[in-house]
């Protein structure tokens, strides 16, 4: 039985929401984006709110979430946004709260076709470097959720929510 909540983590173009909202349709349980209701509650998207606040205001804004969407037990598949997962704070509050965590791991080039391809402007990878340097740094802290999926181009939603339950199936 699945019983501790869930948490998508990776950098940004690995499909975290996609892949939230199918392991939901397939599980029969429900999902949320932390970005999403971080827009909903602040009326500004999370790249808007980097972009007039500055990314520290939106990092205090983001662990508040982290808080409220776990403890609120509304959902039990929460899509993380790319940076949620690399701060320490944060990490804390997910392992306090006994949620598993999911890191999919798709290569920076795949991402970076993805970033590129979205209609949102995204102020953290506004370049090719940039981005890569950020991808880099931050696989470290990916590496330390407790699953490890990998994720290729030619994979769809579904394929990958599956590859997650057959994992998590004797852990959770
Ligand atoms: C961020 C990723 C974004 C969003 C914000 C910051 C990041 O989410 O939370 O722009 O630091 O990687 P996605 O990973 O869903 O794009």
């Amino acid at each position: 039985m699945i019983e501790r909540q869930i948490v998508i983590v990776g950098f940004m173009g690995t499909g975290k929401t996609t892949v939230a909202e199918e392991l939901g349709r397939q599980l029969n349980l429900l999902a949320v984006d932390l970005d999403e209701e971080i827009a909903r509650d602040h009326g500004r998207s999370p790249n808007e709110i980097i972009l007039q606040d500055g990314e520290n205001r939106f990092r205090e804004i983001e662990t508040q979430m982290v808080g409220s969407v776990l403890k609120r037990g509304l959902a039990h598949i929460v899509a993380a946004g790319g940076g949620a997962w690399t701060i320490a704070e944060n990490r804390k509050l997910i392992r306090a709260h006994g949620a598993f965590t999911v890191w999919l791991d798709a290569p920076f080039e795949l991402c970076w076709e993805r970033i590129g391809q979205g209609s949102a402007a995204r102020p953290l990878a506004r370049s090719r470097a940039e981005a890569e340097r950020l991808y880099d740094e931050r696989r470290p802290l990916y590496q330390l959720a407790d699953l490890k999926v990998a994720v290729a181009a030619n994979e769809s939603a579904e394929e990958i929510a599956r590859k997650i339950t057959g994992e998590i199936g004797g852990t959770q």
